[in-house]
């Protein structure tokens, strides 16, 4: 299995091909998951102060670190949620989470949704701006930003790094991908298997039984393919590992215009 596929992002950071989340895990499962999945080959953590699993993540950070994992090969991110957004409270969010998670330094950090004041997305933008220049964390980005909220970052000193974005067969997002792409700014998937709802949909059974895979598997197959990193959630050991084996195969272009091609499934 190919582990070690990488994307760059526009400040010449490298990111992990795909990533595992984190949403939903209690503190006990996230530790233990983050574990299994660094041990699986996994690199890029996906997490969020909004997910009160920060410090099981972060127990799963440390042991495998005390197992062997480097924390320069680890990639780890969280977002500042809605109500600590504004200059100063993100800043304290920022160093919250660093504590929870027991790292000097973070790799990716997002404003998690906007908050539709724009002024208010521009100041929370700022302070990630400082962060990321005072070298706290190594790129920036957005969550769930759509174009007409990324346009008032435009102006600003950098422009996102990362827009992450629900993005799965049946849920293709073309305008805000398209946009990203024109802007050079690098989409995550999260929801990249549908909340698990889209995996009996009968063509990604099809794909899945002539590629000797799972319907999972075709989900974020086609999502690489998309130029997308898809960050799959599972509490299940088998399945956090059956998520990462997607490097030994491919979909054709037929194939992957006929999941582009889907009726929408949120
Ligand atoms: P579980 O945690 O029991 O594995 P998403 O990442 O799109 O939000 O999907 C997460 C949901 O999909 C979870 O309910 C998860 O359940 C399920 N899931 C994760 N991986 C797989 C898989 N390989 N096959 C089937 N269901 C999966």
């Amino acid at each position: 299995m190919v582990k070690s596929e990488r994307k760059t992002l526009s400040n010449g950071v490298t990111v992990p091909a795909i990533g595992f989340g984190t949403y939903l895990l209690d503190n006990a499962q996230a530790a233990s998951c983050v574990l299994d999945a660094i041990q699986d080959g996994y690199r890029l953590i996906d997490g969020a102060s909004f997910y009160h699993n920060e410090t099981g993540v972060g127990q799963g950070l440390c042991q495998a670190m005390d197992e062997g994992a480097k924390r320069e090969d680890l990639f780890v991110t969280s977002k500042v949620w809605k109500d600590a957004m504004g200059y100063e409270q993100t800043l304290e969010s920022f160093e919250k989470s660093l504590a929870d998670l027991g790292l000097e330094y973070l790799d990716l950090y997002l404003i998690h949704w906007p908050f539709g004041d724009p002024e208010l997305d521009r100041s929370t933008w700022q302070a990630l701006i400082d962060l990321y220049k005072a070298g706290r964390v190594r790129a920036i980005g957005v969550s769930n930003f759509m174009p007409e909220n990324l346009l008032p970052l435009f102006d600003m000193e950098i422009v996102p790094m990362v827009n992450q974005i629900m993005v799965h067969p049946g849920w293709k997002q073309e305008t805000v991908t398209d946009f990203c792409r024109q802007h050079g700014i690098q989409v995550m998937a999260w929801s990249p298997l549908g909340r698990g709802r889209v995996l009996n949909n009968h063509l990604l059974r099809q794909l899945a039984q002539e590629h000797g895979k799972s319907p999972a598997q075709i989900c974020l197959r086609w999502e690489i393919q998309k130029g997308f990193i898809p960050i799959p959630k599972s509490a299940n050991a088998a399945r956090i590992r059956e998520n990462l084996d997607v490097f030994d195969f491919e979909l054709t272009p037929d194939q992957m215009q006929a999941l582009d091609s889907l009726p929408p499934m949120e």
